[in-house]
């Protein structure tokens, strides 16, 4: 396994591993994007606009990547954000990439649709935990989740606003992709010939939301899975819902989906701690603008009151610097840290976590800055057509 993992040098490599190594039904659901995927494209390409500017002979030969989130100095501007069902990739699921997050100093987000629970993650983290919530249908599951994170020490609470309904992921409808999953006899065949996958789960429980049980008829998947396709999804949830989580979590409130100005006041308003500028890695409205277009006018309208945080489309430690130089305090990434399970569990989003450090690091003394938390906005320009 380190061997392989030896041979990855870029979060590209990772998922080309990965993609080997799953299912088509697994790394699509992974992968894949609502509708056209056109805001999923610009997530990635949109970076690949920003030109980074060096300074030269400036003395680069200490660097600092560490960056201060609510009190607590990480060693990386990185975190791992939310997504759910991680065990579909991979046995150990959440837990092994709580236990990477924390070896590696920063944020592990556990999802609410995680397929291990708060509790779970909790007693193998090492490192800051936040847990994310949507605004559930029934505010007695809100009250339930905000008060066992808090009993278990999560010390943010990240909120999804972007899930009014579910965006509509054409790959998972074409392969048939169900929650609870089921390999149908179309992907069997696919599905037989990713051994160490199965190997995998033959050791594992079955998958499902164990944030969940006894809450739902039963305890099967099926049940657990109905439930939560039942309840998650709550399109009458407004910012009036938003205040009144407020009250009820004491800790840091980090909002999570915005993508303009307006909506960055609305959460102000509400009382949030800290904002995350995304767009659910493109998995919801396909033509939303991409995560980093978005963020300038979000920065520009919290006005430094708040941290601005971002996720989505981030491949490498030049769209880590990007993002700092238009304002993101730190920054998270999604389907990075699937692949590094999927390519070998805890040590493979290790890996991924230490290329982007080393990228990063790299990045900070090609372009004259060494200090990450001061890279500022003169540190990149718009890309532009040479004529
Ligand atoms: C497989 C998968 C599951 C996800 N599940 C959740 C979730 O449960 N809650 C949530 O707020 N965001 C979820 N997201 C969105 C991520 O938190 C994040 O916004 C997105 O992945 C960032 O884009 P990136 O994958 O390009 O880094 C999920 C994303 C993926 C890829």
């Amino acid at each position: 396994m380190k061997k392989t993992l030896d041979r990855i040098h870029s979060l590209e490599d990772l998922q080309r591993l990965a993609r080997r190594r799953l299912p088509r039904l697994v790394s699509d659901f992974v992968d894949g994007g609502a509708d056209r995927e056109v805001t999923l494209a610009s997530n990635m390409s949109d970076f690949d606009r920003i030109v980074l500017l060096p300074r030269a002979l400036v003395d680069v030969s200490r660097r600092d990547l560490t960056v201060e989130v609510f009190g607590r100095r990480l060693a990386l501007p990185v975190g791992l954000a939310p997504a759910g069902l991680a065990r579909l990739v991979d046995r150990e699921g959440e837990l092994a990439a709580a236990r990477a997050a924390g070896k590696a100093g920063t944020v592990f987000c556990l999802s609410t649709a995680s397929s291990c629970s708060i509790e779970e993650v909790a007693e193998v983290a090492s490192g800051p935990l936040w847990f994310q919530l949507y605004l559930w249908r029934h505010h007695e599951v809100v009250e339930d989740l905000v008060r066992r994170a808090a009993a278990a020490g999560y010390e943010a609470l990240c909120l999804t606003v972007d899930v009014p309904v579910v965006g509509k992921r054409r790959r998972d409808l074409r392969n048939g992709m169900t929650i609870p999953p089921r390999v149908r006899s179309a992907g069997a065949l696919d599905a037989a010939r990713r051994v160490r996958w199965l190997w995998n789960l033959a050791w594992g429980d079955r998958i499902t939301f164990r944030n969940f049980l006894g809450l739902a008829d039963g305890d099967d998947a099926t049940s657990l899975g109905a439930f939560v396709n039942r309840e998650l999804v709550n399109p009458a949830a407004t910012w009036e819902d938003v205040a009144r989580l407020r009250a009820l979590w004491k800790g840091p409130l980090v909002v999570k989906g915005i993508l303009t100005a307006t909506d960055a006041l609305a959460a102000l308003r509400c009382g949030a701690d800290g904002l995350v500028v995304s767009n659910h890695g493109g998995r919801q409205l396909d033509g939303a603008p991409s995560a980093v277009a978005a963020l300038p006018s979000v920065v520009e309208a919290v006005g430094g009151r708040i941290p601005v945080y971002l996720d989505g489309g981030v491949r490498s430690g030049a769209d880590v610097v990007r993002a700092k130089a238009l304002g993101a305090g730190m920054v998270f990434v999604g389907r990075p840290w699937f692949w590094g399970l999927a390519a070998g569990g805890e040590a493979g989003v290790s890996r991924m976590l230490e290329i982007l450090a080393d990228e990063v690091d790299r990045v900070l003394s090609l372009i004259g800055r060494p200090v990450f938390a001061e890279v500022g906005r003169d540190a990149v320009g718009a890309y532009q057509t040479v004529v």
